[in-house]
């Protein structure tokens, strides 16, 4: 049998906060990046993972705190894998971001001295609108509800005091978990696959506090329905039971009992409703979208109104129907059909007739239904980005205007130096916080066509 490895330790000094939430310190000829730690701190960090020139750690123990080191508020800091920000005060968290968007637009021509500091939040704890909860059990046997431990798919840290989250949805989860105990419902064993309790997701509208609850478990249990209903009653709008036989992969539901209110709820955001289903993918932070769309719609006119707008990766069109009331014509593109849908909803929901939305790949060539000429573009891709192909399409449409709403800044850095080959300059890059005491944010750059 081979012998324990020891983990290993170094004393590092760390240097500066690097995209994925850790500092970055050098030991010798490598790098390390180092969890939980803040720039200007010495640690003793244990390594988790080794490369040839980089490893990975987790600082253990600070032999010299940062000015910005806070105490955290969470019990289950550095466990989680949900925030990596919680032991640093709100405008060092903003500073660092900035800084990590700064060095990760090097080399992308005039981009680094245009980037604003990061439009803070207001509301940085119960700010989320969305939270999946997973099953999973302790050592011991014992079940519980809550977050992933960081790194880790079948540990589960219990949330009932999660701080992303409002406080009727933290008793939701009480409840939820509480029943599964009384009533002796085992979670759903990731390795095993044994049948049992799978995922909890709570979506809140903050603009009318309506509230949808889902349930889904990999087979229907006799009672669970009713007592569900029974215990979240006051609290649900709309409460979904669903059964998930697909033991691979995260959880897709295929068969949803309806067991109070509609099937949706609705949001607002800036005056515009939205109905939101099971699968709808909506922004995160309602009121930080808020000022994101209203920006996007500024910075959409700041050379005047576009007579034809397009809006590429619409979701479910939060900024066509943001752009309507400024442009002429606007045509949303989104690949995910139920999108689509949604979409054509949320446009009939606000009686706005200048709006199409065409469900197409925008990273293949230019979708069908598209004018020649048109004259702003807003993308808002996920984290991957465009593809090279898209970029050739957008800039041969010629726009005016190119609106990046991007949350990754490594795919962002990217993608700008393509579109700065075709005569395009860029005009301002204003990033927002979206997702206070984690190292996400969103950031918006506005490209112009040289004259
Ligand atoms: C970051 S979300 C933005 C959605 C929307 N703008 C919003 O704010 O709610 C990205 C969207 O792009 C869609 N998407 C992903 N890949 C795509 C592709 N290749 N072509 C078109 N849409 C795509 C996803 O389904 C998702 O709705």
């Amino acid at each position: 049998m081979k012998p324990p490895r020891t983990p290993q330790e170094l004393v590092v000094r760390t240097e500066k906060m690097v995209y994925g939430g850790q500092a970055l310190a050098r030991a010798d000829r490598f790098v390390v990046f180092v969890d939980d730690a803040l720039p200007n701190e010495t640690v003793r960090a244990v390594l988790y993972k080794k490369k040839k020139q980089f490893a990975f750690g987790r600082a253990v123990e600070i032999l010299e705190a940062a000015p910005e080191r806070i105490p955290s508020d969470c019990p289950w800091t550095g466990d989680c894998g949900g925030c990596t920000f919680r032991h640093c005060t709100y405008p060092a968290q903003l500073r660092f971001k900035k800084e990590v968007l700064v060095e990760s637009l090097h080399g992308v021509p005039g981009a680094q001295e245009l980037v604003r500091d990061l439009v803070p939040a207001e509301q940085t704890t119960d700010y989320r609108n969305k939270m999946v909860f997973s099953f999973g059990a302790t050592m011991e046997g014992e079940l519980r509800l809550g977050l992933h431990r960081r790194g880790s798919f079948i540990h589960i840290i219990p949330a009932d005091r999660c701080l992303l989250q409002s406080a009727a949805s933290r008793e939701i989860v009480r409840r939820v978990a509480a029943l599964a105990k009384q009533m002796n419902i085992p979670a759903f064993h990731e390795i095993q696959k044994t049948p049992g309790l799978r995922s909890l997701t709570i979506r809140e509208a903050r603009g009318t506090n309506q509230r949808m609850v889902e349930l889904v478990t990999t087979t229907a249990y006799p009672g669970l329905a009713e007592h569900l209903l029974a215990i979240l009653e006051d609290l649900v709008d709309t409460l979904y039971f669903s059964i998930d036989t697909n033991i691979y992969g995260s959880p897709r539901p295929e068969k949803r009992t309806i067991l109070k209110g509609t099937g949706t709820i609705e949001e607002v955001l800036n005056g515009l409703r939205f109905r939101i289903g099971p699968d709808t993918f909506f922004q995160s932070n309602t009121a930080q979208a808020e000022k994101l769309f209203t920006r996007v719609r500024e910075l959409a006119t700041l050379h005047g109104r576009p007579s034809t707008a397009l809006d590429l990766f619409a979701g479910t069109g939060p900024i066509a129907l943001h752009l309507a009331s400024i442009a002429g014509r606007v045509i949303g593109v989104e690949s995910w059909e139920p999108s689509v849908l949604a979409a054509r909803e949320n446009l009939a929901l606000n009686d706005i007739q200048n709006v199409d939305m065409i469900a197409a790949d925008v990273n293949e060539a230019l979708p069908p239904g598209i004018p020649e000429k048109v004259d702003l573009v807003v993308v808002d891709p996920p984290r991957p980005g465009l593809s090279p192909e898209a970029i050739a399409w957008i800039a041969k449409l010629t726009p005016d205007t190119i609106l990046y709403v991007s949350c990754n800044p490594s795919t962002l850095a990217r993608d700008l130096k393509l579109f700065l080959q075709s005569p395009y300059h860029l005009e301002a890059i204003e990033p927002f916080d979206l997702f206070p005491h984690t190292f996400h944010m969103e950031t918006l750059a506005l490209l112009r066509r040289n004259p």
